[in-house]
């Protein structure tokens, strides 16, 4: 029996949102979404086993043990079992660490539940490890812990969420984006201003909930299947600026939805529309290709091509710093793969 496995994995940031799940399953989604991994913001896992009569979990943060954790660990465990029985009854001590900074507001969950799920399906042993099935039952195992998981495990594009238009997506794991990618929208980074870094009002679980009975999430979810569609033909075409405004759209379409929810509720914060204009200044002054998209908070990501990276970072130094808590931001290429250390 395998003694331990450690995996890092990136973060992902969504350009097609995943909001809404589907009722009668566990973790599916209402809509196809499509995201990038990032490279530099990542969780790094390592999970020890041994046999024990029943189900345990040591979680360990930084090396700090952390009991708040695991009943959220154990939900995966309870969810992933089913799937491969012979995970059960062992005793696992994992231990995580990020290495971005703690309550700078960024997602955890998806780097982190991707590595745990990376380790899982190493665990379970039944596919050979980097091999195409292998990554499908990791992707499978996170969606599981965290729906926005599951896209963790690609460096193209991931795309989740069965989709007319893409060949072989499923509701079940992320598969890699399957046509080949214009060089305009490859090696793109992605700077995360830090607008707040407190704690969220309204969980993204929380969110996902709210979709039920939304007066609009029909016609969301038909708005996400269209846009992914629309951004799938940018990948392919190299639309540099229908690409951006398919992202900006997808991002403002979200907060429009929590903003439209019963409760409603807002994560935007002043600075947050403060640095859009900026982005959208900068862009309309200077042509570059620089856009922005949000993810389930106050925070703004910064997204542009790699050959643009000194012009926009010297943009974001000079006027977007003021925004951010601490003058805080976060550089990452995309298209980072999971590594298996
Ligand atoms: C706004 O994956 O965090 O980031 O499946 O309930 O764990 P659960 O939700 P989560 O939702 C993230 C939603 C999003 C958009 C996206 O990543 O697609």
């Amino acid at each position: 029996m395998l003694k331990e496995i450690t995996y890092q994995c990136p973060s992902n940031i969504a350009l097609v949102k995943y909001w809404g799940k589907k009722s009668g399953g566990v973790q599916l989604p209402a809509n196809a979404s499509i995201s990038w991994t990032l490279s530099n913001l990542f969780a790094k896992t390592t999970v020890s086993q041994e046999m024990a009569s029943s189900l345990e979990v040591d979680f360990y943060l930084d090396g700090q043990l952390k009991e708040n954790f695991v009943p959220k660990i154990k939900q995966f465990l309870d969810r992933i079992i089913p799937l491969a029985p012979e995970l059960n009854n062992r005793k696992y001590t994992i231990h995580s660490t990020n290495n971005f900074p703690h309550g700078a507001g960024i997602a955890s969950s998806a780097a982190g539940f991707g590595a745990l799920a990376l380790c899982f399906a190493e665990l379970e042993g039944k596919f050979v490890s980097s091999s195409e099935e292998f990554y499908a039952r990791a992707s499978e195992f996170a969606r599981l812990g965290s729906g926005s998981a599951c896209r963790s495990v690609y460096a193209l594009p991931a795309v989740w969420g069965h989709h007319n238009d893409i060949p072989g997506s499923s509701d079940i794991h992320a598969v890699p984006f399957p046509f080949e990618i214009h060089e305009n929208l490859k090696n793109w980074m992605d700077a995360v201003l830090i607008i707040d870094d407190g704690e969220k009002s309204v969980s993204s679980t929380e969110g996902h909930d709210l979709l039920k009975n939304h007066p609009y999430a029909e016609a969301r979810f038909k708005q996400a299947n269209t846009n992914l569609t629309r951004i799938s033909e940018c990948f392919v075409s190299g639309d540099v600026d229908t690409f951006m405004k398919i992202v900006e759209s997808e991002a403002l379409q979200l907060h429009a939805m929590m903003m439209s929810s019963e409760p409603y509720y807002l994560l935007v914060k002043p600075n947050t529309l403060a640095a859009i204009e900026k982005v959208w200044a900068f862009r309309r002054q200077t042509n570059t290709p620089v856009c922005f998209t949000l993810d389930a908070g106050a925070n703004v990501h910064v997204l542009f091509p790699k050959s643009s990276e000194i012009q926009v970072k010297n943009f974001i130094e000079t006027e977007l710093l003021p925004y951010c808590k601490n003058q805080l931001y976060l550089c990452s290429d995309t298209g980072g793969l999971p590594i298996k250390s």
